[in-house]
């Protein structure tokens, strides 16, 4: 059985696979371009991917993430929608991967985390170490989760890593990688010749949380936009795994942050 072996985990967010302004549309090249760039990493990778306008405008009309509501409408019926979404654009991205002959497997998250009490209990992940083993490329998403409570909200694909990175025992996450359709985090300048906008190309630990955010508004997002990410980014930091903010939309960004090649 192989021990400490190195595992990456990367991110294609949602909006980097969809076109946020538009319910159930996908980004054809985009995502045929991060598969070929995914499918030439021949070495240990978890996938991850967010739900854009599959899971978030689902999640959004039936508030999935505010938990039951017997006076929303419909909202248990929602809840099985939205799931069955993110199911679809998962299915979609499985398919490309089989149509090359890539060996793939999807885990349903809502079937494997739960939520007691505001923690999320997992239990072991030795299903996703296995299929690891026999080089099996695990792909997991954003899905709905259930709650002890007898309620349910949703577990986005940032929080489902940072369980990953708590919980695997024979993998060493080596780093995560989020793809997004942006260049990174910005912040605000004072430069008006770069817009008041600041790409930030570093950022330590301990100042993660002092940065002066920029606003770039995404309103369809549930599960809490940049400073979510931030949040879950200090988290995983805090186990010492470095995370990578890639733009997705480069043509052969993904495959040099998989690498270790310089990107920007
Ligand atoms: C959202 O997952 C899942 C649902 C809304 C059901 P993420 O939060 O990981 O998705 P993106 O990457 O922001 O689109």
């Amino acid at each position: 059985l192989r021990k400490n072996y190195e595992v990456i985990i990367l991110k294609l967010g949602g909006s980097l696979l969809t076109d946020k302004n538009k319910a159930f549309s996908i980004r054809e090249n985009v995502i045929e371009n991060s598969i070929n760039q995914i499918i030439n990493y021949k070495k240990p990778l978890i996938l991850i991917h967010g739900g854009g306008s599959f899971g978030h405008p689902l999640a959004k009309k039936y508030e999935i993430s505010k938990g039951l509501n017997t006076s929303i409408e419909n909202q248990v019926l929602g809840l099985s929608v939205t799931h069955e979404a993110m199911n679809k654009l998962n299915s979609l991205l499985i398919n490309k991967f089989l149509e090359k002959k890539i060996p793939v497997i999807p885990f349903q998250p809502s079937s494997i985390f739960f939520k007691n009490y505001e923690k999320i209990s997992t239990p072991p992940i030795g299903i996703i170490e296995t299929a690891l083993d026999i080089e099996l490329l695990p792909i997991l998403y954003g899905d709905i989760i259930f709650d002890a409570k007898g309620s349910f909200s949703i577990i986005s694909g940032d929080k489902i890593i940072f369980e990953l990175c708590k919980n695997l025992q024979r993998y060493k996450v080596s780093k995560v990688i989020f793809a997004i359709e942006k260049d990174g985090i910005f912040i605000r300048s004072n430069n008006k010749e770069e817009g008041n906008l600041k790409l930030v190309s570093e950022i330590s630990y301990n100042e993660l949380d002092n940065l002066k955010l920029a606003n770039l508004g995404s309103k369809i997002d549930v599960t809490g936009g940049i400073r979510g990410k931030i949040d879950i980014i200090k988290r995983i930091c805090k186990k010492n795994i470095p995370v990578q903010i890639i733009n997705g939309m480069k043509e052969d960004f993904i495959m040099k942050a998989l690498k270790s090649k310089d990107v920007i």
